[in-house]
């Protein structure tokens, strides 16, 4: 019945309609305040002004909705996050254009909408599936209750190069747990149909490799085999496709010298060919004339033909398809099929979304955020928290220790957010420092500076004098990391780490709080800091995250989603890497750097806890089309803690060099003190299988090594080998 309905309309459209369902139109500031809104952005990105004044302005602002073109059948989606205007301007689109098509309506939800979570890169480190679950469903109801009925998300780069600052976006380095992380999301936006206030459409972005632009700069171009873009950068939208994603959108990035808003080979033969999506494509933002900048297409017409060519079904904001769809088409240069193709995509979503029986959703008055969406705001905060050292056991302190904080972070609530966040209240942000003060019963604030603003000798002095302990809050501002915010060094910007070195000098026990969107090069602080928590940007709930884990009410139980090096120079590092003929080892003609140790300061899978886990007793046994792979985890220290179990893979000889190691599923056990318990995984053979440089799924007998431990450098191994029927 539904393709019946879109068969008709389809039937029924003039040309000038279906490109107007290819159409996304920028809303866009037309005036009402004084500085052009690039440089009003640039003002709120470097702090000139704040997230608040950069709403009242905001407020302010003439735009254009584009409400004649909308009128006229002319424009499919906005960009928009107001339930007022959505209802506006969906009543125009319903009611007044000649076939009645609702808007499709987008916003950048990345982590949260007014419930802002972890950053996916801190949020991926609960390695908890049905987490990932929980709070993309809550940020669905939150933004389609505003009229968002498409998030631009999730954002599932595999991203290994903590240079790139939209490392903080997505889950991270490892394609098994981004692609889980992929699958899941999927679940919590688009699964709960049994209303439409419950559900959206997601965006896997940015299809592909943008995660691997060279250098870590961002928009960077990318080339690889392929072997390893589908083992590695393709894998999680594979799977996320085959959970049923709706949409998909183009990377900004060339793939091996084709943009991927052109790549007819990405978008059709992969995508849409062999994935089977049955969803539609947006571009990037500008994507489409991009490509003329990029010098694959001599002008914007032809940018335009090529990007309609490849498969590209939506162009987001740039109105070429609008501008030269129609001219191509009488010129014979398109076919009016690929318009038809991409319309019944772009209905499809929009009837599963239920935008036809139900365009308009409900005003209500903008109420407190409900109790339940900050309690899981708080346990994704916490779940998300890695203890990265912890010597002569610092933490947890103790709530009665005189507690001096220093580090501008732990006062700019604005900042727990991190990146890409576009609808929180500033009321709603809790810092660490009002987390802190909650609790504890001396904890007193020094405005020592350091990070945007000159280090105050005097203050973090006085605070040397307060202090039983110091708790610095270092690290990046939000605008340090996300899009546009590569960095050529990762260490500690400003003067914060100088602001340490004093407080080493002074000799007094230091905790170090890190706020960060990006793995960073922390080796002196590794060295010299007592205790290290990576806090990330946490979302609304940080403080009161960061002060139940530093007096011990939670105990942390985080692991990294990402490997740290020690210096920027290692850059990219991670830890599946494939195997060289000479690994790094101490004879000097091995794979290394001669003025840095080798390897991560962290690893990937690493985090403590206050309590300590022992692994024992490694047990396979063979099934016809798996292998049970099973050990003993015992609780061997005072406190009840969970445990993130990791189960690795090396396939030792391939007719590809395959990677030393490669994660295959991970498990959380919560143990008492003393407990022990049998964690066993299943691992199917199918896992073990892998693309070759033909873009060919080949399964190859031999012997793997099985690796259970507790990151990706401490586990039990043992060797079988595997013959697939
Ligand atoms: O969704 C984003 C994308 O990640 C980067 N460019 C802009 C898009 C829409 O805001």
């Amino acid at each position: 019945e539904q393709k019946n309905h879109i068969s008709q309309l389809i039937q029924s459209m003039t040309i000038d309609e279906k490109i107007g369902q290819m159409n996304q139109a920028a809303v866009s500031i037309v005036g009402g305040f004084e500085v052009p809104f690039e440089e009003l952005i640039e003002m709120l990105t470097d702090g000139r002004i704040s997230h608040t004044e950069f709403e009242k302005i905001m407020s302010t602002a003439e735009q254009d909705y584009h409400e004649d073109e909308i009128r006229a059948g002319k424009v499919g989606s906005l960009m928009l996050q107001d339930a007022k205007k959505a209802n506006e301007l969906q009543k125009i689109a319903v009611e007044e254009s000649r076939l009645g098509i609702p808007l499709i309506i987008g916003l950048d939800v990345i982590h949260g909408f007014r419930t802002v979570f972890p950053i996916a890169l801190a949020e991926a480190c609960s390695f908890e599936d049905e987490l990932f679950v929980r709070t993309a469903r809550m940020a669905a109801k939150e933004s389609r209750k505003q009229g968002v009925n498409w998030h631009f998300a999730p954002m599932i780069d595999v991203s290994r190069d903590a240079r790139w600052g939209r490392v903080s976006e997505g889950p991270g380095e490892d394609p098994y747990l981004v692609s889980q992380f992929a699958k899941a999301k999927i679940q919590g936006l688009q699964g709960d149909q049994s209303s439409t206030e419950n559900y959206v459409a997601a965006c896997l972005k940015h299809f592909v490799a943008y995660g691997a632009a060279e250098g870590g700069k961002d928009y960077n171009t990318t080339s690889m085999a392929d072997s390893l873009l589908h083992n590695v950068y393709l894998a999680p939208f594979k799977a996320a496709i085959e959970e049923g994603a709706a949409t998909v959108m183009a990377a900004f990035n060339d793939l091996n010298g084709v943009p991927c808003t052109v790549n007819q080979d990405m978008l059709r033969a992969v995508l849409k060919e062999d994935y089977g999506f049955e969803g539609f494509v947006v571009s990037d933002a500008n994507g489409i004339r991009e490509c003329v900048t990029h010098g694959i297409a001599e002008d914007e017409k032809a940018a335009a033909r090529q990007a309609a060519t490849a498969g590209l079904d939506m162009d987001m904001g740039t109105g070429l398809y609008s501008a030269h769809l129609k001219t191509l088409i009488e010129e014979k240069l398109v076919d009016e099929s690929l318009l038809d193709e991409a319309v019944t995509r772009i209905l499809t979503i929009k009837m599963w979304l239920g935008l036809f029986a139900e365009p308009y959703v409900e005003i209500e008055e903008e109420a407190e955020v409900p109790q339940n969406n900050t309690q899981l705001a708080l346990e994704a905060a916490e779940k998300a928290i890695v203890l990265l050292k912890n010597e002569n056991n610092l933490l947890p302190l103790d709530r009665t220790a005189k507690i001096s904080v220093i580090g501008e972070l732990a006062d700019m609530a604005a900042e727990v957010v991190g990146a890409w966040s576009i609808s929180w209240k500033a009321e709603d942000c809790v810092s660490v420092l009002s987390g802190l003060s909650a609790q504890g019963e001396r904890v007193k604030y020094f405005a020592t500076g350091g990070l945007t603003s000159p280090l105050d000798e005097n203050k973090l002095k006085e605070a040397l004098a307060y202090g039983d302990v110091i708790v610095a809050v270092v690290g990046e501002t939000v605008s340090m990391s996300g899009e546009a915010a590569s960095r050529a060094t990762i260490t500690l910007p400003g003067s914060q780490q100088r602001m340490l070195e004093k407080v080493k000098e002074a000799g007094k026990p230091v905790v170090a709080v890190l706020m960060n969107g990006r793995p960073l090069a922390l080796e002196w602080e590794h060295q010299n800091v007592d205790a290290i928590l990576e806090t990330w940007h946490l979302g609304v709930q940080m403080g009161t995250a960061v002060a139940n884990v530093i007096f011990g009410a939670a105990n942390p139980s985080g692991k990294l989603s990402v490997s740290f090096p020690r210096v920027t120079g290692q850059c990219p590092i991670y830890y599946n890497h494939p195997n060289t003929g000479r690994p790094g080892g101490k004879s000097k003609f091995t794979s290394k750097y001669m003025d840095i140790e080798n390897g991560p300061l962290y690893p990937f899978g690493f985090g403590l806890s206050y309590t300590e886990y022992t692994y024992s007793n490694l047990i396979l046994e063979r099934f016809t089309d798996s292998i049970r792979v099973s050990a003993d985890i015992q609780n061997t220290g005072q406190r009840q803690g969970t445990e993130i179990v990791q189960l690795y893979v090396r396939d030792i000889v391939g007719s590809i060099v395959r990677p030393v190691l490669e994660m295959k599923d991970y498990q959380k056990v919560t143990l008492l003190p003393g407990e022990v318990r049998t964690v066993s995984f299943d691992l199917p053979k199918q896992k073990l299988g892998f693309y070759d440089n033909k873009g060919d799924f080949k399964f190859e007998d031999g012997e793997f090594l099985i690796c259970l431990g507790k990151n990706s450098q401490e586990y039990l191994e043992e060797k079988i080998t595997i013959i697939f029927d």
